[in-house]
């Protein structure tokens, strides 16, 4: 988590870094600063909670440095306080750090820095690497800013991306990947560096993303690429493919509102990058452009993920299962990485993160891919990653990407990009039904028909529960518990309703397989907690009825996300969200939709900071 900014150029360097971490907000936001070089001092000054405490207190100052980093952060060691906002300085107050990450052996250094005289002022990990590197500079016979910086990282464990800059050293700004996402983006005599993309993007799009274990000095004359050994290394950037409207509101009060309306057009790049339209008899209709040997002999499949990129997981397995006949198995890599099942020959591994950079999943697969090495070739990693950002630590680390094409999201709270992630399984569970003739290629092309259909499905679900879900939000707005159930494939819906109202709205809220419930919730149940059923037709929709009426008998009042014309429904729920009627296996995409709508007007009735939610972050890029 958190976002880092740098710049050195002709410009003034405030107003660009304060810019850029505006933009980068979404991966933290417990406080904010900045360290700026001038007349000979390095400049730090931060505040606690959001930047616009930090832009407050800068609009008293003066500041005319042309390089300065910049830091907005999501507390892991030490309060959200200002004595832990970054940027953290060494003793002699000349070198700013500014990181993203964790240092895990600061314990050791900062009690062996301490006996060498450095002064700390903070509880972070941070703070060590500032007079670590003032050590390296001290010690040294080379006077070499970025030298003395290698030396420093080279002791450094854990995961982490950093940008230093120093008084003493007025025209270099450094950084350095390891396992942290870090970006430089080359302007005309000025060079910016960053977390992700948009922090630049409104000066330049071309880019060099650094890979790990690289150390790069910029300069107002150009960029020097180094390994940690100290070897120089040749690269090009290259453009980016990004405008920054994309990262405006565009009239919405949101970006989360923003980004749910943006849906209908995710769906269609999707299905226009991924789904043939002409295609001759014997031919697939679907292009994901996999390599045969990912699917051969295919026995299991391993999903990893987190958070609602599980829940997209869950339909994944459901829809693998259902049309491919493979035997899937989803974990929440967290919990994968300290206890692995064993090992299975001819296993897909597939690795779901619309950020790429969520640090458990890309340590769970980096552990399978490590307990896989040297094994015989059926136990060999197969590894395939779905992910937003192709240019993430996932695209660097797995071979083969399927890329969701929804665009960038900066809501905390996932929405298109989940509703993208359904698409990439949709299409992969349609391959693989392809090429295993578990489905007859008659019935993909009619199921593809119908996901074709989908996008003006979802609009006319926007349309008609903007005012419905409005409406609600203004009712429960005050409800403390809200229990969300589904069954089958729009199980994790109700999982993925509830993380949604939770997250921006902080009202307790669980989702159940409606079967479940009367083995236990159904005990908290009374009129103060409302239940919302997705109740499509299909193969358990008279199972979810019958759910539903359980909690009706236990005076909870009841919300249906169900199609508009049915009559038993109609009778039995105290509200409807209609959704249209369309294959059960499609379901899930369009019985999403209004439960976004209602976690997104519920939190904005309360009051809330939906786009930034308490406690949150965009990509959770520590373990
Ligand atoms: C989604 O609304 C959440 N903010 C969160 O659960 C998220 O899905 C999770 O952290 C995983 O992120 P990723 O998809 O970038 O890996």
């Amino acid at each position: 988590m958190c976002g880092i900014v740098g710049y050195i150029g002709t410009q003034a360097a405030t107003e660009i870094l304060l810019a850029g971490l505006e933009k980068l907000e979404y991966r933290g936001y417990d406080s904010a600063g900045i360290a700026t070089v001038w007349e000979g001092e390095t400049h730090c000054v931060r505040a606690k909670g959001k930047l616009h405490n930090l832009r407050s207190k800068l609009e008293q100052i003066e500041i005319p440095a042309q390089i300065g980093i910049g830091h907005t952060r999501w507390a892991t060691h030490g309060k959200p306080e200002e004595y832990n906002a970054h940027p953290h300085m060494d003793t002699a107050k000349r070198i700013a750090v500014v990181q993203n990450g964790i240092v895990e052996n600061y314990r050791e250094l900062r009690e062996d820095l301490k006996q060498k005289g450095h002064v700390f002022v903070s509880e972070t990990d941070t703070e060590v690497i500032p007079h670590l590197i003032a050590e390296f500079l001290k010690n040294s016979s080379s006077s070499d800013f970025l030298d003395a910086i290698r030396q420093a990282v080279n002791h450094l464990e854990g995961a982490f991306a950093i940008a230093v800059i120093s008084a003493d050293y007025p025209d270099e700004l450094i950084v350095v990947r390891q396992q942290a996402p870090l970006v430089i983006g080359f302007g005309q005599g000025e060079f910016f560096c960053a977390s992700d993309t948009p922090a630049i993007v409104a000066h330049t799009r071309a880019v060099l993303p650094l890979e790990n274990g690289e150390i790069a000095r910029l300069t107002p004359l150009g960029v020097e690429i180094y390994n940690f050994a100290g070897d120089r290394l040749k690269k090009q950037p290259r453009l980016l493919n990004f405008s920054s409207t994309m990262v405006e509101k565009q009239g919405f009060k949101h970006f989360m509102l923003k980004e749910i309306h943006e849906q209908p057009g995710v769906v269609r790049a999707n299905l226009d990058a991924y789904f043939r339209s002409d295609v001759n008899p014997g031919e697939s209709p679907i292009n994901l452009g996999l390599p045969t040997e990912l699917y051969a002999d295919l026995e299991q499949i391993h999903i990893l993920a987190c958070g609602t990129s599980w829940h997209a997981a869950l339909i994944g397995k459901y829809l693998i299962e259902q049309l491919a006949g493979i035997s899937t198995q989803v974990h929440y890599a967290s919990e994968y990485r300290y206890a692995p099942p064993p090992l299975t020959a001819n296993t897909l591994i597939i690795g779901v993160t619309q950020s790429g950079e969520t640090a458990d999943t890309l340590a769970a697969l980096a552990m399978e891919k490590e307990r896989r090495q040297g094994k015989e070739p059926k136990y060999q990693a197969r590894l395939l990653g779905i992910t937003n950002r192709p240019e993430s630590s996932l695209g660097h680390m797995i071979p083969h990407i399927i890329s969701t094409l929804a665009g960038i999201e900066i809501g905390v709270a996932a929405t298109k990009t989940f509703i993208a992630q359904l698409m990439a399984f949709y299409a992969l569970a349609l391959d693989l039904a392809y090429r295993r003739q578990t489905v007859a290629p008659d019935k993909i092309t009619e199921i593809i028909n119908s996901l074709r259909q989908i996008p003006k499905e979802i609009e006319a679900t926007l349309e008609s529960q903007e005012k419905l879900t409005e409406q609600l939000a203004h009712e429960f707005a005050e409800t403390q518990d809200f229990i969300f159930l589904g069954r089958g494939i729009n199980f994790p819906i109700a999982l993925e309703g509830a993380l949604k109202l939770k997250e921006i709205s902080y009202i307790h809220a669980e989702g159940y397989p409606a079967g479940e419930m009367k083995h236990g919730p159904i005990a908290l149940l009374d009129a103060k907690v409302p239940v919302v059923a997705i109740a499509v037709p299909g193969t358990v929709y008279e199972k979810v009825i019958s759910n539903a009426q359980e909690a009706k008998a236990r005076d909870s009042r009841l919300i249906g996300v169900t199609p508009v014309n049915d009559g038993e429904a109609a009778e039995i729920f105290n509200d409807l969200l209609p959704v249209s009627h369309v294959e059960e296996l499609l379901s899930p995409i369009l019985a999403v939709v209004p439960l976004q709508l209602l976690a997104y007007h519920i939190a904005a009735r309360r009051g809330l900071d939906v786009d930034q939610p308490r406690n949150l972050a965009k990509s959770v890029t520590v373990e």
